[in-house]
Formats: C-alpha cells, structure tokens, sequence
C-alpha cells in the first residue's frame, strides 16, 4: 500500500508568490486500485506525481510504501518500484537510441560500456519482442529502428510498456528491497530469498569448480563460465521485481483522439495483466469515469471528491461537472477539458 500522509507542499515558501500545491492531503492507495485524478489548472496533480515518485520533496509529511518510509528516499533508488508516463511523448524515450536500446536500459541491463552485450542476449531480446507484440503496433519488426522515427502515439505506447516491465535489478537491490518492500510476512520473505540465494551461489561455485578441472581451452573455459553464471543469476529469477506502481501525467494529452484512445486501451489492458496500482492523471472527465475504480477530484491542493466502485460506475459527466463547480468555484477548467472532446 502506497500513503500519503498529511503532506503539505509549498513553493517559493516565504516570498509573495508563495503557492501551497499540495495542502495537508492525505491518500490511502491499495494495491491494484486504478485511481484517475480530475482539478483543474495548478490543483496539484502533477505535484502528487512528484511526490508519489520522489521527483519533489514535501516540505510536511510522510510517504509510506508498505509501511516503509521513503519520504526521503531518491527518485532513482525508487524508480524500480515506479513507472512513470508523462504528457510528452518525447520526455520518456531516447530518441537517438533504438527501440531494442530503449528497452534494455528500461529493464536495467544497460551498462554505456558494454554496448556489444546488449545485441548478444537472445532471451532479453525475445522478451522485448513478445511484449512489443502485445502493443499491436508492429513495432517488434522495428527493433533496430531509432526512437525518433516513432510517431507520438507509438512513442507514448513504447514508453508506456517502458515503464510497466519486469526489471531486473542487482542482487543487491533484490536482497535489500525484496525484503523491504514485500507484502507478505517479512521475516519469512527474507529468510527465502537468503535460501534461494545460498543454493543458487553454492550451485554456481561447484559448477565452477568442476569447470576448472575438465581441461578445455581458455576460450571454452570463458564461454562455458558464462554460461554458468547467466545460469546462476536466472536462479533469482523468480525475484524479479515487477513494477508495482503506474504513474500517468496526463500521458495522453498530447494525442490525436483516436491514438489517445488506443493508449488509454492499452494502459487498461497493461494494468490489468500486471494488476498494477496506477494513478492516473487526466483532463477529460469521460475518461476520468470510464478508466479506473477510484476517482479523486483536487482543487487547491486537497481532495474535494473521493468515489469508487459503484458508485463511481454510475457518476455521469453532468454531476462530475456539478462536483468540480460547487469543489472549486475559481478554478478554471476548459470546456473541451470537461466535454471531453
Ligand atoms: N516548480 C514549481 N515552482 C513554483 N510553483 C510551482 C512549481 N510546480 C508547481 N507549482 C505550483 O503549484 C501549484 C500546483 O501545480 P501542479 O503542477 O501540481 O498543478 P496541476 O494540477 O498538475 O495543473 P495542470 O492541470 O495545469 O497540469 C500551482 O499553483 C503551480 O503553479
Ligand atoms: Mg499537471
């Protein structure tokens, strides 16, 4: 479970232009709950984002991760836990670099010096491929191509699959994190990942052992010894971290219709085949009905509506628009924002 709790932030604190973006809110996120966020202009969305992924730091309060405090915690140590999509199609992607580049730095296999490995592992590859598929978009014959060619729509698509795969961090993050982030029984959880880590590692040593008695030539001895510890690392395997978290910006926006609605398809489908805890961002009030189970209106930086379930089913964009206006008498909104096209 991801809270919030009483986090205030303010920005150019002790000046006249100080603004509050976020004002003592509070938000309880379970796991698997899609959440879309509706407010108009400078409500405090994308600074709830912020927050969420350690970009900014609130100037009161607490941001819990399973009972874990990572208030403080870097927006990179948190970044395997978060994927984060935003409203540039450009800000997610290298462009210069190809999709299958893309892709491995994504997945945490992307070492700068090592450029040449990153075309040598068959089965990274295959699995890019397979979920390249799954975005219908073709681009798993494109692999090679650089991101810049992409249109918005496929980039956004890419991205979107960026932020939501598997990642494959250290042994050392998997010890440290696994442990600290897992839901179930903590002492347990660690106690199995030290198992599986000790076979795993007892394993690998006699294999190599017996490697260096079996006489082959350097050459042989280097490949088969890698062999043995890419053997050694998919033994962790099952601790892989999935990306528990999605956070989308207002990932669409910037979309003709008809790709931003292909997207937000596919954001539903990706979330619900990863049962990933998403927070969504959007403008479009049909939308902000139509995806998700939870939604959460802001207006000067706390939460003015807070629906689920049913009864967030049977909202309609009449009473969402009656909500914002009685919510927030002076924020602005566009009518092409509310209407929704
Ligand atoms: N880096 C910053 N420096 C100064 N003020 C900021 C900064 N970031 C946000 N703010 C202010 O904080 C408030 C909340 O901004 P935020 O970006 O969270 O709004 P938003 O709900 O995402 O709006 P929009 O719909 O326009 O994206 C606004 O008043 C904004 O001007
Ligand atoms: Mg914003």
């Amino acid at each position: 479970m991801l809270e919030l709790r009483n986090i205030s932030k303010y920005f150019n604190k002790n000046t006249p232009s100080q603004t509050i973006a976020l004002d003592d809110l509070n938000l309880q996120i379970k796991p698997k709950e899609f959440i879309t966020v509706i407010g108009g202009n400078g409500a405090g969305k994308s600074t709830i984002m912020n927050i969420i992924s350690g970009s900014t730091e609130p100037d009161k309060g607490m941001v819990l991760l399973n009972d874990y405090d990572i208030t403080f915690m870097s927006e990179h140590k948190r970044a395997p836990y978060f994927g984060r999509v935003f409203q540039d199609p450009m800000s997610g992607t290298a462009s210069d670099m190809s999709i299958l580049e893309n892709m491995t730095i994504a997945y945490g296999r992307g070492k700068l010096h090592s450029v040449f490995r990153w075309f040598m592992n068959k089965k990274d590859k295959e699995y890019f491929v397979e979920l390249l598929k799954t975005l219908d978009l073709g681009l798993e014959n494109r692999l090679m191509e650089k991101v810049g060619l992409l249109s918005g729509g496929q980039r956004q698509a890419l991205t979107l699959l960026m932020a939501t795969m598997r990642q494959r961090p250290s042994e050392r993050i998997i010890k440290r994190d696994f442990v600290r982030f897992s839901e179930t029984d903590k002492s347990k959880a660690k106690e199995e990942v030290e198992k599986a880590f000790l076979e795993a590692k007892k394993k690998r040593k006699e294999a190599l052992k017996e490697l260096k008695t079996s006489g082959l030539t350097k050459e042989e001895f280097k490949s088969k010894r890698d062999l043995i510890n890419n053997e050694y690392k998919d033994k962790i395997y099952k601790f892989d971290l999935t990306k528990q978290i999605l956070l989308l910006d207002e990932h669409t926006a910037a979309l003709d219709p008809k790709t931003a609605q292909k997207v937000l398809d596919l954001t539903e489908k990706i979330v619900n085949e990863n049962e990933l805890t998403t927070v969504m961002v959007t403008h479009n009030m049909k939308d902000a009905i139509r995806y998700g189970n939870r939604l959460i209106m802001l207006s000067h930086g706390k939460i003015v509506v807070d629906v689920s379930g049913e009864e967030k089913k049977k909202l309609t964009v009449e009473q969402l628009l009656n909500m914002f206006q009685v919510a927030s008498k002076d924020d602005t909104m566009s009518d092409s924002a509310i209407l929704g096209d």
